[in-house]
């Protein structure tokens, strides 16, 4: 379906990333997944059929940093060629105090990591794709974005910041043909560390199934959209 097509997952090598790297080399892509931690990287490996290995592309690369991510665009382009689409799952959970009680210093880390990496990621990748015919920009978004989730203040406010993050860039790329859609997994995930709950939640390869959907041509007409699961059974058989 994305018979070598070149799709980087940011936070590919993070628990709903792996579960969306998967699929992505299900069906024919090859995939990309920077990480800050090579032991993060082996470790995916590891979970994923070996007879994928080699169409999964994996960096060492902090998209944490303009400076991160400028370098790994550029080692990119000379190795592999630039990515046709990206799909950022980029981000994490953390829950702890009020917010009134939130140290200014972890205030300062959690937006880092959940709002500012997306922003890195999209003024870096975004531009080379922007203009190629049938690519896509998929940002990964969790429930917080859109109910209060008392003492995950930082995470909440993040959440919500993404969501206004992806309509700005799809109002600006409007003309162009990149389509640019924020998926909410407004459920716990299944995960590997996770990997019970209850069939109302998604699943990281639920996620992934639906990200292989918005790469693919099917989805030609879906852009600039928020789409929200909040069930499993609310996902298409896509
Ligand atoms: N897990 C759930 O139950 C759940 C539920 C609903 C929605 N979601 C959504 O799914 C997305 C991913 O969550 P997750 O649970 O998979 O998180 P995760 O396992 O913590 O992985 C997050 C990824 O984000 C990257 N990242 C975090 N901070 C970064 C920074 N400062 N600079 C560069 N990269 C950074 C990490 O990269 P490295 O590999 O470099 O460390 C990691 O691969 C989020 O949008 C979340 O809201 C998750």
């Amino acid at each position: 379906m994305l018979d070598g097509q070149r799709i980087l997952v940011a936070g590919g090598a993070g628990e709903v990333g792996a579960g969306i790297v998967r699929q992505l080399l299900a069906v024919g892509a090859q995939v990309i997944v920077p990480s800050r931690s090579e032991q993060r990287l082996t470790e995916l490996r590891s979970l994923l059929d070996p007879n994928t290995h080699a169409r999964l592309h994996t960096w060492v690369a902090d998209l944490g940093t303009l400076e991160g991510a400028l370098a790994f665009r550029a080692q990119l382009e000379r190795e592999l060629g630039q990515p046709q689409h990206v799909v950022a799952s980029l981000g994490g959970w953390w829950q702890g105090q009020p917010l009134v009680d939130v140290r200014l210093d972890l205030w300062q880390r959690l937006l880092d990591n959940s709002l500012t990496a997306h922003f890195i990621t999209a003024k870096v990748f975004l531009p080379p794709l922007a203009d190629t015919a049938g690519s896509s920009y998929t940002l990964i978004n969790g429930g917080g974005a859109l109910n209060p989730v008392p003492t995950a203040g930082p995470i909440s406010i993040s959440a919500a910041g993404q969501l206004m993050l992806q309509r700005v860039l799809a109002a600006e790329h409007h003309h162009q043909p990149v389509r640019i859609n924020a998926l909410v997994l407004a459920t716990p995930v299944i995960t590997r560390s996770r990997p019970d709950g209850p069939a109302s939640w998604l699943s990281a390869d639920d996620a992934g199934r639906y990200c292989v959907y918005l790469a693919s041509a099917a989805a030609s007409s879906v852009r600039g959209q928020t789409i929200i699961f909040a069930k499993a059974a609310e996902l298409p058989g896509v």
